[in-house]
């Protein structure tokens, strides 16, 4: 079991090809309205998408064993679990002897005795759909604070989106299956990906995600910062390998007098930039907490790769095939916000000071 949290505890169990994922939620107050359908809405945005998606689709059918009665918080822990109806891991045993590049076979097979390959284990991008029911339950609590989060696809391989944009281009991106903010943009992302696809390959990017509503002093410091929570959570999520908040690494390449977002009255305190990704100090500053994450290209590919036998101790190859997404990104773009709702909701929780004040 994996935990995340501290006052709202979001604790993560399953494998790939086990009979069940699922997950507890523990912390929310009693008689928080949950919206069923709206998890369900949430959970149909990680289905991998029909043609740039992997084939292998499941119902995803959400039961709730204990924590909600009515469509409500008892306030005990909520217990949910989701059944793996596609488990066939047939395709996956030569791996136990062959591991694959860029996945977690060789190290959880050197740290796990009797460690047998099947999927991707708890190492899968399966397990994300128990983190969306966490986090929309979570979204729900928090956007009665007036918070909102929501995210779009800034790149997809060499395919950048440069535009501007805000919270609304989020929305909007719910409508297009790789997530990107335009109609015209989505097409050229689905052309990289359906490419790597054609070559037996795989692309990366990255997911922008932004969360509106934050109150100005909202988060905590040093470990308990808001962009170190973020971080931590963000990072759990399997393939992201970088996350950067405002202008993230560019700032490094700027003077003092262009990174700082300098402040303004205008019938109340505001900032004329956002180069901080709305955060100072671990705390928001009340601009729009923007942060970007990047996610590799999908390590199952079906081109040749170079591999180690493990029985005969000798180079070797190995083609994969099997059910593999050619993009992980537009799925993870729901997985991002869902672990963010969380880490807010965790933070509510858990501002005595902030809960006093308000
Ligand atoms: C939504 C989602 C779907 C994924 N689907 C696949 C997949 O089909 N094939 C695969 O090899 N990896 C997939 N991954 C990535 C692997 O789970 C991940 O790369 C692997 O566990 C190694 O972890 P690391 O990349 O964080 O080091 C997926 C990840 C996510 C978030």
């Amino acid at each position: 079991m994996y935990r995340l949290g501290e006052s709202v505890i979001f604790t993560l169990y399953g494998e790939s090809h086990a009979q069940y994922i699922g997950g507890f939620l523990e912390g929310l107050p009693e008689g928080e309205e949950v919206n069923v359908g709206q998890i369900d809405e949430e959970l149909a945005l990680r289905k991998p998408y029909k043609g740039i998606g992997t084939p292998r689709t499941e119902p995803d059918e959400v039961e709730f064993l204990s924590g909600l009665e009515d469509g409500r918080t008892t306030g005990e822990k909520i217990h949910f679990r989701i059944r793996n109806t596609n488990t066939d891991s047939s395709k996956y045993e030569a791996f136990n002897r062959t591991p694959r590049p860029g996945h977690a076979d060789l190290p959880a097979i050197a740290k796990f005795p009797g460690h047998i390959i099947k999927g991707g284990n708890q190492f899968s991008g399966r397990l994300t759909a128990s983190a969306v029911v966490a986090g929309s339950i979570a979204r729900q609590f928090v956007s009665r604070y007036g918070i909102s989060v929501g995210s779009f696809t800034r790149s997809i391989g060499r395919v950048r989106d440069d535009g501007d944009r805000g919270f609304d281009d989020a929305v909007a991106s719910r409508s297009n299956p790789t997530r990107a903010s335009t109609k015209e943009l989505d097409s050229m992302m689905t052309k990289e990906i359906l490419d790597a696809s054609a070559d037996d390959d795989s692309v990366g990017g990255i997911i922008e995600c932004i969360t509106v509503g934050l109150p100005m002093g909202f988060g905590g410091t040093w470990f308990e910062s808001l962009d170190a929570r973020i971080a931590n959570a963000v990072f759990g999520i399997p393939a992201c390998k970088g996350i950067e908040f405002g202008k993230g690494f560019g700032l490094a390449e700027m003077r003092g007098s262009e990174s700082n977002d300098p402040f303004c009255f205008d019938g109340g305190i505001r900032l004329r930039s956002n180069n901080m990704g709305g955060i100072l100090g671990g705390m928001s500053d009340g601009a729009p907490m923007v942060f970007r994450a990047a996610f590799k290209p999908t390590p199952s590919i079906g081109k040749e790769q170079d591999t180690v036998d493990l029985e005969k101790m000798e180079n070797t190859k190995i083609r994969i095939e099997g059910r593999h997404d050619p993009c992980i990104v537009p799925r993870a773009a729901i997985v991002v916000e869902s672990m963010t709702c969380l880490v807010i909701a965790d933070q509510i929780r858990g501002d005595i000071l902030w809960n006093s004040k308000n």
